[in-house]
């Protein structure tokens, strides 16, 4: 009765809240901050051959009717850019946390949404029985899982014996420079770099904890940038996950348009890969 009357109290007080939604949640409530990144990687790469291509490229040969899973999908690009050739029996599962990621993915897969099952789950744990997937993806997300040990023992769980894992992520090199001075010139801790987590490097590490066998295929790129603005939309889609003062950003801006004006354009390293592991 005493814990009924507190909790009306709180309520009527204003204590009880929203359960708080956290940083990353926030950052991917929907694909557009995802997109800004995208688009500077796209935009100014120096490698013009597609990177989800890429990707594609690199999966084992599959059983026609195939079951596959990918984690983290996203708004769907890994499958959009491939849709030519993804075989017609196979059952694709695409999952994301977020749910408005989910419906960016419906929509940006048109009429081919059809051909592809959607699910809303967090990556370290899986609804689906022992031995259900041919293959599991986990593109550019790994390094956001939390528990990653659990998560992995899910995907080997999940995992027909004969099947593989198939994770993509930065190397330590990723942008290094460029995240070293805007940290620098914002004055924001940086999050954690996606490769001190779950990189080309450690993951090889994390990966043998569950998985036999692990190989790493790399992606040749830079970026080559002779635009200020790009590289502003870059950071400035980081947040929740980063958040400076407001004048900071036209320091950056101002530091940008220096070395633009002085080499003509910046070069940024973008080390990448993806690491396979089966059993
Ligand atoms: C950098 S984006 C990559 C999207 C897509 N895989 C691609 O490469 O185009 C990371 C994605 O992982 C999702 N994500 C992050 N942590 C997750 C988790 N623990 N479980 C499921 N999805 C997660 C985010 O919502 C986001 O869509």
């Amino acid at each position: 009765m005493e814990r009924v009357v507190a909790a009306a109290w709180d309520a009527i007080n204003g204590k009880l809240m929203k359960p708080s939604i956290s940083p990353l949640h926030r950052q991917y409530q929907d694909s557009s901050n995802f997109r800004k990144r995208a688009a500077l990687v796209g935009r100014f790469s120096t490698n013009r051959y597609s990177w989800y291509r890429w990707v594609y490229d690199q999966f084992y040969p599959l059983p026609d009717d195939a079951a596959v899973l990918e984690l983290g999908c996203g708004p769907g690009s890994l499958w959009k850019r491939n849709l030519d050739r993804i075989p017609v029996n196979w059952k694709i599962v695409l999952s994301d946390f977020s749910a408005g990621m989910l419906r960016d993915c419906q929509q940006n897969l048109g009429s081919a949404v059809s051909r592809f099952l959607s699910c809303q789950l967090d990556a370290s744990r899986l609804p689906f029985r022992a031995a259900r997937f041919d293959a599991v993806i986990a593109n550019m997300m790994f390094y956001h899982v939390e528990d990653r040990a659990a998560a992995l023992r899910d995907i080997r769980r999940v995992l027909r014996a004969d099947g593989h894992f198939y994770a993509t992520t930065t190397g330590t090199e990723y942008m290094r420079e460029l995240n070293a001075v805007a940290t620098r010139i914002l004055q924001v801790p940086r999050y954690a770099p996606s490769a001190q987590r779950f990189g080309l490097e450690n993951g090889i590490e994390q990966l043998r904890a569950e998985f036999a066998n692990v190989e790493l295929r790399r992606y040749e790129n830079e970026l080559r940038v002779n635009e200020v603005q790009p590289l502003i939309d870059y950071f400035a889609s980081m947040e929740p996950l980063i958040a400076p003062r407001a004048e900071r950003w036209d320091e950056l801006r101002d530091y940008f348009q220096r070395q633009i004006d002085e080499r003509g354009e910046i070069v940024i390293p973008i080390e990448v890969g993806m690491l396979i592991a089966h059993l």
